[in-house]
């Protein structure tokens, strides 16, 4: 029988489109900590476009795009939606995410009603002037991030999402499993692979910082498949042996220095002076964990403006820092001389293009790299989950939530 709104898990008869769901939705007025923010609602199911796919979600990844969206800050999405035009006064958030294809639009050819799809996160304008110039999609002005920026993310029974943001689901996976790898492995992967000539090669150091987050995890991965040495940098004991299991060369213990954050003043000779000790000795520690006096030939950056000057310093000569996020502030000093007389590069990098989602997904589906799924949790545990992550209580890898699906 068809019914207006079904429970979650409850399927409804293939084809049948209802016309309500239930989504974990966050409001301008619940703006502030996770936990709070998030509340289940019932929603209109949204239509769809001729090149677009509505997805009967199974599961959605847990990411800390939607702990800002939560927050409001850096940036109210609801408010800058509105005034792009939008209708909703409301956000429904969750950028990755595994489901059954549900509908498609008349113009879709790559999927098909039925299909199990692991989805991927950014979206562009496929017939904007720059990506019909060449452009990676990625650089292009059009391109925003589902799920954030835009609305009708994975956190609800049912998503809307472009053609080109389906990929097949690797089917060793779980559906939770699935929902929780391409956004952090996709990132990792173009950071690692996407910026030539620093891309891994053979032997290259690799310095990758919180190497037992979500991005972390992929990344020791991913540069041990390509023959890197990666040395991880973690906060606790519990986290060191992680990345080691994982595969990382050697581990350092952030706890043990002092120096992060801003730089000093420059004129302040003393201060700088116990800044150069404390980065010395981290340096230290770094060469001992990679078990060779090299410098890392890729920084793999995303904690921001706490460890930035540290990054810089330690990176090789003609060697890169490379960054996609700024979990401790976006405010960050670089001490110009060793970017310039040593010829380093700070290469900006965000999410992946869809040669590099394919990539990872092969990669996760011949099981050379493992999805780190650590936890999963319930629909009503999203904002939970968010705060986990927002105080940095979060286990090790990735984290999924169950939308409609089981644990299988
Ligand atoms: N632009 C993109 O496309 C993109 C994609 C994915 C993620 N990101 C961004 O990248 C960041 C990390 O994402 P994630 O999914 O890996 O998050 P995560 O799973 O929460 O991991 C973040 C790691 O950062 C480390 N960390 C926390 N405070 C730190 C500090 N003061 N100094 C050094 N490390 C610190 C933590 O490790 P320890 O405490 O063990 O050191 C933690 O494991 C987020 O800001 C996210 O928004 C951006």
């Amino acid at each position: 029988m068809k019914k207006s709104l079904y429970a979650l898990g409850e399927l409804p008869p293939v084809g049948h489109i209802p016309e309500k769901m239930l989504a974990s939705v966050v409001r301008p007025e619940r703006y502030g900590e996770p936990i709070d923010a998030f509340r289940e609602e019932v929603v209109d199911v949204p239509s769809i476009g001729p090149n677009e796919v509505l997805v009967y979600v199974m599961a959605a990844g847990i990411n800390f795009n939607n702990v800002w969206a939560a927050r409001g800050i850096p940036l109210d999405v609801v408010a800058a939606r509105r005034k792009r035009g939008a209708a909703e006064d409301f956000h429904i958030g969750g950028s990755e995410g595994s489901g059954i294809v549900w509908a498609v639009g008349d113009r879709v050819g790559n999927v098909a009603v039925g299909d199990e799809v692991v989805l991927s996160s950014c979206i562009w304008d496929e017939s904007a002037a720059d990506i019909r110039m060449g452009a990676d999609p990625m650089t292009s002005s059009s391109q925003s991030v589902w799920g954030y920026e835009e609305n009708y993310g994975s956190f609800a029974q049912f998503t809307v999402v472009r053609d080109y943001q389906c990929h097949p689901k690797p089917e060793r996976l779980s559906w939770a499993e699935a929902a929780a790898f391409i956004l952090t492995g996709a990132t990792a992967y173009r950071q690692l692979l996407g910026w030539y000539p620093n891309v891994v090669r053979p032997g290259d150091p690799v310095l990758i910082w919180g190497g037992a987050g979500g991005l972390g995890s992929m990344a020791i991965q991913i540069a041990r498949t390509y023959g890197g040495r990666p040395v991880a940098v973690v906060s606790s004991a519990e986290r060191e042996k992680y990345c080691k299991d994982l595969g990382a060369n050697g581990v350092v213990n952030r706890r043990e220095f002092s120096h992060w954050g801003r730089l000093p003043d420059i004129g302040d000779q003393d201060a700088m002076a116990r800044w150069f000790a404390e980065v010395r000795r981290f340096g230290a520690a770094y060469w001992e964990a990679l078990g060779a006096k090299r410098s890392p030939r890729i920084v793999l950056e995303h904690s921001g403006q706490d460890t930035i000057p540290t990054s810089i310093y330690l990176c090789d000569n003609a060697g890169m820092v490379v960054i996609c996020g700024g979990t401790t502030g976006y405010n960050a000093d670089v001490d110009l001389r060793y970017l310039w007389m040593r010829q380093k590069r700070l290469q900006g990098s965000h999410f992946a293009n869809l040669q590099q989602c394919r990539a990872i997904t092969e990669l996760i589906a011949s099981g050379d790299v493992d999805p780190c799924l650590s936890r999963v949790g319930t629909f009503a545990e999203i904002g939970k989950m968010h705060q986990l992550m927002c105080d940095n209580q979060q286990p090790p890898g990735n984290m999924a939530v169950l939308v409609n699906g089981g644990l299988s």
